[in-house]
Parts: C-alpha cells; sequence; structure tokens
C-alpha cells in the first residue's frame, strides 16, 4: 500500500529508560534516509504537544546517540491530555482538564501526519484520545517494568535486569563476609519481571513478586535454614509492588498531579526489618530505585530499540494507523495500540522461569519452594 506520509512527530512519554534515543535515532533515520520524510521532535511528551513545543529533527541530531541514556527530546510521566492537571488549587487541590485539543492543534499546525509516541502502558493511554480524535499514532512500547500488554519484551527491561544484576552481585559478597541477610529493592510497579529475572540471574535465594503475596514465616524458615545449615548468608530480591499475603504494598509517595498517582516503595526496608526481628540475623537493605532507569542501554537494547523504531516507519508506511510495534516469539508485528493502554502484564505465577527457580531451591515466600531441609544435605558437609 502506499501512503502519503511526509511530516511526522517522534515524542518520549512516561518514566525514561536506556534505549529511548537509540528508538530516536532509528525511526529518525529510518523516515529521512529511507522514505524522505521530515521529522519533528516533540518536547518533554505530551506537554510539547500541549504547549506546542517542537523543533525539526535532522539525521544529524540523532547521530551518536545510539548509546546515551535518557531522551534527547525530554519525558514526562504526569501528562494525560483527557486528564491534565492545568494548576494546584491550595485549597480544592488540582484542577482537571481534557486538552486533547490542545494536541490535536499542535499536530494540524506543524502538518503532522503520524506521531511516533515512544512509552509505557500510561502513555498509550495518553494516546488514545489522540487516536479516537482522528490523529494517526505509532506506539513504541518502552519500559524498564517489561509490562505492557502485546509484547513480550520491552526496550530498557535488559539494561534494567542488567544493572539489578549487577548490584546483587555485589551485595551477595558483601552478606558472604559478614554473614548478613541483604534484601535488594527493584522497580517494576506491579510487575515482578525485574526481580524474577534479575533474581535467578543473580543467583538470589528469595524472589518476592507482586503477582506472589509472600508468607514472613516462609521467608523467615528459609533464611533461618542458610545460617544454621546452608552458607551463612542470604540474597532476597523484593519488587517494589511484593506485598504480605496478609498486607498491601507499601506506597512512597502519592503525586496528586498526575494521573497515576502511586509511587511504591519501601518494601524492601519492612522486609529486612522483619527479618532481622523475627530471627535475630543482622539484615540490611538496599533500594536501587532511578539507577535502572539511568545509564546507556546494553547491546541487546540498543539492537531492540532499533528494530522497534525501523518497525515503526515501517508500519507506518504500510498505511496502518493506531497500532504499537511488538515483539511476539522472537518475531516483530504490530497490535491495536487500544489493546495495550492503561493494562499491565503481569508475571505468570507458573511461568518456566519460576518453575525452574524452585527446582533450585529459590524460594518465594510461599512454601511452595521444596525446603532444601527436607532432602538436602547441609552444605559444607562430606559425602563419601
Ligand atoms: O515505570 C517505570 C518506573 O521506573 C517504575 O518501575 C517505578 O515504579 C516508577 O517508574 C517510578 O516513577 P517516578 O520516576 O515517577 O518516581
Amino acid at each position: 500500500m502506499t501512503t502519503q506520509i511526509k511530516r511526522i512527530g517522534v515524542l518520549t512519554g512516561g518514566g525514561d529508560c536506556p534505549g529511548l534515543n537509540a528508538v530516536i535515532r532509528a525511526v529518525t533515520k529510518t523516515a529521512i534516509w529511507k522514505h524522505g520524510i521530515e521529522v519533528v521532535g516533540i518536547e518533554d511528551g505530551f506537554q510539547g504537544l500541549i504547549e506546542d513545543r517542537v523543533r525539526p529533527l535532522a539525521a544529524r541530531d540523532v547521530s551518536g546517540i545510539l548509546t546515551r541514556g535518557g531522551t534527547i527530546l525530554g519525558s514526562n510521566n504526569r501528562c494525560n491530555p483527557r486528564r491534565y492537571c492545568v494548576r494546584v488549587d491550595p485549597v480544592t487541590g488540582p484542577v482537571w482538564e481534557n486538552v486533547t485539543d490542545r494536541c490535536v492543534d499542535t499536530a494540524r499546525r506543524h502538518g503532522l501526519d503520524a506521531i511516533i509516541v515512544i512509552g509505557g502502558d500510561g502513555t498509550m493511554a495518553s494516546a488514545a484520545p489522540l487516536v479516537e480524535a482522528g490523529v494517526n499514532i505509532i506506539g513504541v512500547p518502552k519500559t524498564i517494568d517489561n509490562d505492557i500488554v502485546g509484547t513480550e519484551i520491552t526496550f530498557g527491561f535488559l539494561t534494567a535486569v542488567n544493572t539489578a544484576t549487577d548490584a546483587l552481585d555485589k551485595l551477595h559478597s558483601t552478606a558472604d563476609s559478614h554473614h548478613r541477610v541483604m534484601v535488594c529493592e527493584v522497580m517494576g510497579r506491579n510487575a515482578g519481571w525485574i526481580g524474577l529475572t534479575a533474581g535467578v540471574a543473580s543467583g538470589s535465594d528469595i524472589i518476592l513478586l507482586p503477582e506472589i503475596p509472600f508468607d514472613l514465616e516462609h521467608v523467615c524458615e528459609n533464611i533461618d535454614f542458610r545460617m544454621k545449615k546452608g552458607p551463612g548468608f542470604a540474597i532476597i530480591v523484593a519488587s517494589e509492588g511484593a506485598r504480605p499475603r496478609e498486607g498491601q504494598q507499601v506506597v512512597d509517595r502519592i503525586d496528586p498531579t498526575s494521573p497515576d498517582p502511586i509511587r511504591l516503595g519501601g518494601i524492601g526496608r519492612w522486609v529486612a526489618d522483619e527479618i532481622a526481628k523475627r530471627t535475630g540475623v543482622e539484615t540490611r537493605s538496599s533500594a536501587l530505585g532511578h539507577i535502572q532507569r539511568g545509564g546507556g542501554p546494553i547491546p541487546a537494547d540498543r539492537i531492540l530499540a532499533t528494530h522497534f523504531g525501523y518497525h515503526a516507519i515501517k508500519t507506518l508506511m504500510e498505511g496502518k494507523k493506531g497500532r504499537m510495534v511488538v515483539r511476539q516469539g522472537n518475531v516483530f508485528g504490530d497490535v491495536d495500540l487500544l489493546h495495550a493502554a492503561g493494562k499491565q502484564r503481569l508475571v505468570p505465577v507458573n511461568h518456566p522461569l519460576i518453575e525452574a527457580a524452585r527446582a533450585i531451591g529459590t524460594g518465594f515466600g510461599d512454601g511452595k519452594t521444596p525446603e532444601p531441609a527436607a532432602h538436602a544435605e547441609p552444605m559444607g558437609s562430606v559425602v563419601v
């Protein structure tokens, strides 16, 4: 199918992640060099569309940014055109307005035939009113959380896993030296992909996921075994969205001006304090926080981001509208963007990696991993 695309915009929305610049580069170069399309960059996500902050992007503007962290366009995770905080009233709080028309006007004023929106589920939800208003949007799935519906992977995730695994490896040696329990809190919102993947990659002993509410009794039994009959230290990964069976997620902050106001954080510290109290074992906690979002992308993410950027333009040039590029079964394709908007892809509790982890004795705090004490020789014993 031929299509009349002459000029497009590109924006990055939501929390930043490694690989955003690699996508911007791939989108811009493919558009300009392969199709002769003009590209403009929209600054700070949808904020730039609302405030008409748009600048031309030439191929030279995206040269050398493949390896750079962050986004040259800026981003914003508090900006949904349908529900936009125009000001905060000192008495009544945030005042919301639907500013979709302002975004549509900016797109028209700049003659944009389409906008490539690089973002997570919140950004896709923010794009929805524009799609409904007739603006052609092609989404590219981004987030360290890897929780976007419709794609098996998002760029940024593998770099975050790499960062978390590196941190866990470092915690391993200090836990060993001091015979301590180390709890490391990782990001991911309501999804445990980072916790599960970095936990297995680092050989952590217990992994606490939002998808598997944990029981502190089981966690402490496991610690007790490792301290008395095992190596004398333990590493626990706690996803920020993890919660005890009878409890709630720990909220770090509420941002009233954001359409998605809850910011999780603090479960790692809580788990560490409880373990110390219940077992008497010296326990420390570290929260990796935004370190997981920073820095340049690892090679796998540079490649994924380049594929996604190229496929976004390919999808557009096939005449498609309102699509999000995805990878499924290692094959690139596209799905209805509205299908991904505002949803989260959680870790299935029977995920093969969870099964493999349980088989090698990794606990998930739910008592379902076979107790090592039940069938193993104490570590350090000599089996003749
Ligand atoms: O969605 C990406 C993410 O880093 C989450 O893992 C985390 O919960 C959240 O964003 C933090 O948001 P903020 O940057 O607003 O603190």
